[in-house]
């Protein structure tokens, strides 16, 4: 069993009321919705006024993913949103330990996101002040890029590590999942799984996401 977080990056952008009813009709858990800059990732997708729109319609919770630069500019918009996730990178935080504590502040649920090639280790030392970790097992910029296969020994590893440190954060998984490397993800630990081409290419995205809960 594990949480869904559908990506809205793969809806149809010119009826996107009209998916968000259908992910609200839906058994999803939360909204994933991917903020890109053009300068932390090669693309830029959409900002605050469109997910400002979608949330206006949206019935579940909103899991905000920020691939910027400098996104603790950004917590209060995020928390004007009525957010209940924010997701700032590693890589993009020199000061990682206080922006944490100011989405904390702001009574959202604080995530860390890696990309691939950082090691789960550097969230050693704060392991206990997170509430979710999320793994970009992409290279994060696109929607419907191929599953990296290591990321599922690494999720392996991250759960370990939050095991070790006595820390509660939901294990998350950003990137190619579907039926198949999903239940792998589920297996090795993950807790919520983000999909977005899996569900809005799927011919039934409501059976896909029922699929993926289940798994
Ligand atoms: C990638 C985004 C993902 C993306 C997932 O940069 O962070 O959330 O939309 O799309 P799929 O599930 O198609 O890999
Ligand atoms: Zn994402």
């Amino acid at each position: 069993m594990a949480m869904v977080s559908p990506s809205l990056l793969s809806a149809d952008f010119g009826n996107l009321q009209r998916d968000v009813e259908m992910l609200n009709e839906s058994e999803c858990d939360w909204f994933h919705l991917d903020v890109m800059d053009g300068v932390f990732v090669p693309n830029i997708s959409f900002g605050f006024p469109v997910m400002a729109a979608m949330a206006k319609h949206a019935r579940k919770p909103l899991d905000v993913h920020l691939m910027i630069v400098q996104p603790e500019k950004f917590i209060k918009e995020v928390k004007a949103l009525g957010a209940a996730v924010m997701n700032v990178h590693y890589e993009a935080c020199i000061h990682l330990h206080r922006v944490i504590q100011a989405i904390k502040d702001e009574g959202m649920m604080a995530g860390v996101t890696l990309n691939p090639h950082t090691p789960v280790d550097v969230l050693e030392e704060i392991a206990s002040d997170l509430d979710l970790v999320m793994l970009m097992s992409v290279n994060p910029g696109f929607g419907g890029q191929k599953f990296i296969p290591s990321m599922v020994e690494k999720t392996r590893k991250l759960k370990q590590l939050l095991e070790r440190n006595n820390s509660k954060a939901l294990i998350e998984v950003d990137g190619g999942v579907n039926r198949e490397t999903g239940r792998l993800l589920v297996e090795a630990g993950a807790d919520v799984l983000v999909a977005g081409s899996a569900v809005f290419n799927a011919a039934d995205p409501k059976a896909e996401i029922i699929a993926l809960r289940n798994l």
